[in-house]
Parts: C-alpha cells; sequence; structure tokens
C-alpha cells in the first residue's frame, strides 16, 4: 500500500476549499490561512509518557483543518475570540461560540471549543505575547472519541496557526509542551505529551520515536508498503474520555509505584525484579510501563531491520500488558485484538488511553478485505455495535495546509 496519499491530499484540498466557504458564510469574510493537524496512531509506547519513558506514534491521513482571521484593532470587539465548526454539519449556518480574550478560564468554555480556547489561554499567559482577537472555524475527519487524538489535532491546527499569524516562533518541542499544558490546566484532562508531539513532528512513511523525559526524537521508517502491509484501525465506538477516572487514576498509581520505589519516575526502572517490593496491583501497573518502555526500544530496532514479525509479537504482547497489567482494556477492544489475529493479522494491539477507542492491526493487505468482514461478524454475534474499519498511512506533521 502507498503511503503518499493521493487521496488524502485531494480531500484535504476540497475540505480546505469548502472550509474557505464556510469560514466567510459565518463569518462575513475570509481567513488570513488554513493550518493542517493530524490525528495519530500509536504503534507501541501507551502510557508511558506520563512516566517520562518512550513512545512510538505516527501521524495519520486523517487531520484537523483550522483556518483562522486575526480581529484588527478598529473592529468593533479587538479581542473577542470566536470559534465555529462543522461537526454539527456544513448546511445551515454553523453556531458560533464567543468569549473575550480576557474572560478565558480553565473551565468556563464547554464543548470541543475549549481545545482551541485552552491554546489561546497559555499563549496569552508567555510573557510578551500580545494576541488580538480572531475568528476560527474547525473541519475535522478524525473521528472523535476513537483514540486517535481528535481533540489534540484540534489544539495542534490552533497552536501552529497563531503561532503563524502572531509570528511567536515557538518551535515544535515548544508547541507540544503548551498545548499539553493546554489540556492539562485548561481542559483538565491530565494526559502526556505524545499525542501533540506526533501531530507536530511526525514525518511522512514514518513513526516518531520520542524520549519523553528529553523530548529528543526521531523519525523511524515504517516498511509497511514494501512488505504489502497496513496498519488497520479497528474503532469499536466505545466512547473514552480522559477527563473521567480511569486514566487519572492510572497516571496516580504510577505516581504512586515510583515513590515507593524511590525513583523520580518509573522510567528510570528497567528490571522488573526491583518491582518484587510492590503490593500486587502497583506491581502489575508498573510492570507494564517497565516492559511497555522495553517493547518501545525492541519495536524500533525491529523497524530497522524491516522484521515485521517481530512487530508482530511486540504488539500481541503489548495488548496482553494493557489487558491483563494495566487493565485499560475494555471487552471490545479484546476481541478487535483476538479477531485481528484469528483473520490473519501479523499482530494487534489496542491504541491510545483504553477503556475504549480503537485497537491497531499490522496485517497484509491482500488480507483486509476478509479481515475486515469477519471482524464486523465477530461484533456482530457478541451483541456490539458495528466498528469503524479503516487503513491508515504515516502523514506529515502538522503544517499550513
Ligand atoms: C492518551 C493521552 C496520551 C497518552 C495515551 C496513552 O492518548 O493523551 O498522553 O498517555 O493516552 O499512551
Amino acid at each position: 500500500m502507498n503511503t503518499t496519499d493521493t487521496t488524502d491530499t485531494t480531500s484535504t484540498t476540497a475540505r480546505g476549499a469548502a472550509l474557505r466557504e464556510g469560514f466567510i458564510r459565518t463569518y462575513g469574510s475570509a481567513p488570513e490561512g488554513i493550518w493542517r493537524a493530524p490525528g495519530r496512531v500509536n504503534l507501541m509506547g501507551e502510557h508511558t509518557d506520563y512516566n517520562l519513558g518512550f513512545v512510538l506514534p505516527f501521524a495519520i491521513d486523517k487531520n484537523a483543518l483550522v483556518a483562522v482571521r486575526r480581529r484588527t484593532a478598529n473592529e468593533a470587539s479587538p479581542r473577542l475570540l470566536e470559534f465555529a465548526s462543522t461537526y454539527g454539519g456544513t448546511t445551515g449556518p454553523l453556531p458560533v461560540t464567543g468569549i473575550e480574550l480576557d474572560a478565558l478560564a480553565p473551565g468556563n468554555v464547554p464543548g470541543w471549543a475549549a481545545y482551541p480556547a485552552a491554546v489561546a489561554y497559555v499563549l496569552g499567559q508567555l510573557p510578551g505575547v500580545q494576541l488580538s482577537g480572531f475568528e476560527l472555524l474547525v473541519d475535522s475527519d478524525v473521528p472523535v472519541g476513537s483514540g486517535l487524538s481528535s481533540s489534540h489535532a484540534i489544539e495542534v491546527g490552533t497552536i501552529v496557526a497563531l503561532n503563524d499569524l502572531f509570528g511567536l516562533e515557538l518551535d515544535a518541542t515548544a508547541m507540544a509542551r503548551l498545548t499539553q499544558r493546554a489540556e492539562n490546566g485548561f481542559v483538565g484532562a491530565p494526559t502526556g505529551i505524545m499525542d501533540q508531539s506526533a501531530s507536530l513532528m511526525s514525518r511522512a512513511e514514518h513513526a516518531l520515536f520520542l524520549d519523553c523525559r528529553s523530548l529528543a526524537s526521531h523519525t523511524v521508517p515504517l516498511p509497511l508498503a514494501a512488505q504489502d502491509t497496513a496498519v488497520l484501525v479497528i474503532d469499536t465506538r466505545v466512547e473514552h474520555s480522559h477527563v473521567d477516572g480511569g486514566y487519572a487514576a492510572r497516571r496516580a498509581s504510577c505516581e504512586q509505584a515510583a515513590v515507593a520505589l524511590g525513583v523520580e519516575s518509573l522510567r528510570e526502572i528497567t528490571e522488573v525484579a526491583l518491582l518484587d517490593r510492590l503490593e500486587p496491583e502497583l506491581r502489575r501497573r508498573a510492570r507494564h510501563i517497565v516492559t511497555e518502555n522495553q517493547r518501545v526500544l525492541d519495536t524500533v530496532k525491529a523497524l530497522e531491520a524491516s522484521d515485521l514479525r517481530e512487530v508482530g509479537r511486540l504488539l500481541r504482547a503489548s495488548h496482553v500488558s494493557m489487558r491483563d497489567d494495566y487493565e485499560i482494556s475494555c471487552p471490545e477492544l479484546d476481541l478487535a485484538v483476538q479477531a485481528s489475529l484469528a483473520a490473519g493479522a501479523i499482530g494487534a494491539r489496542m491504541t491510545g488511553g483504553g477503556f475504549g477507542g480503537s485497537a491497531i492491526a499490522l496485517i497484509a493487505v491482500e488480507r483486509i478485505p476478509a479481515a475486515s468482514a469477519s471482524i464486523r461478524r465477530a461484533f456482530a454475534q457478541a451483541g456490539y455495535a458495528e466498528p469503524s474499519i479503516f487503513t491508515v498511512n504515516a502523514a506529515e506533521g502538522a503544517g499550513r495546509a
């Protein structure tokens, strides 16, 4: 399968043109530009980011497009922010959420608009940064609640737009840190730094290896096309959220384990034997992190050796670890993995934060139609909602569309 996806480019261009028209209809004048920020799939390294460990995600060919126009000093409300999206469809007038820049406070912007608002809030707090009001319109084809980082795509699309328009000269690492701060402090989700980094720093046809302690990163070629293999996403449609308890509880367990072990973060532990003195539940949580970090390093090696069988083995081991030790899977995700493997996938695992969302399967392209049918059958037999199944290609990180 060719990862330079011309359909994606075409559809992004067509969506961009529609977005421009929608912007003019909504706000009465044209945007100053349109920026694109992709969602992501994580190949390996789940919940390791906030433990300052390793992750290996890639940006996907599904993205948020963000159109923006700054307000000028002589307009009626120069410091008014307005947010609209095509989430509710594009026919008819798009609903607009408005708030004064100086009124922004954590928790006071409802719904999806909290994401761009959060970015304006953190940028506005930077010393020396003078924002004005602006109008913003989002269109995204990253499925919401699927674990493919639809919310981070909006945040990243917003920060790259504002970075350009206000001449902030922030580099990708600074933008990753700021969007994480936006997510943690304004939206209220205690998430790590992986998703923003993937959206900002990825390269087409590569995965992104990121050390979440130093934020040093490098890209790793994905030898998929050469081996007629693809990454299939099985979106279980079980909606997850990181503002709810499960994610925060796992994070708290890791912090507790680190304190008990006398280390700053679980990243510092590389031997499973060192976890013996933890009580059983904490030991299992920490064991997932320690073994998952190693699996990221091993996956990089396997990719460099073009050994997709080994990548598949690591994916399977990662899923077992998340299911049994970290306990963040759910019956639908387990079935997606099991049915993919039964249909001949080389490997499969849930991806993202868990408790719902998507699984990924590494699979020969020729097997995809039959595998998709049998995964759907398995879901129907179990009485689950029909999953959404599609392939993803490794796409370029965020930028001007
Ligand atoms: C979510 C968070 C990330 C990361 C993953 C789990 O996607 O946003 O920071 O913790 O879950 O790996």
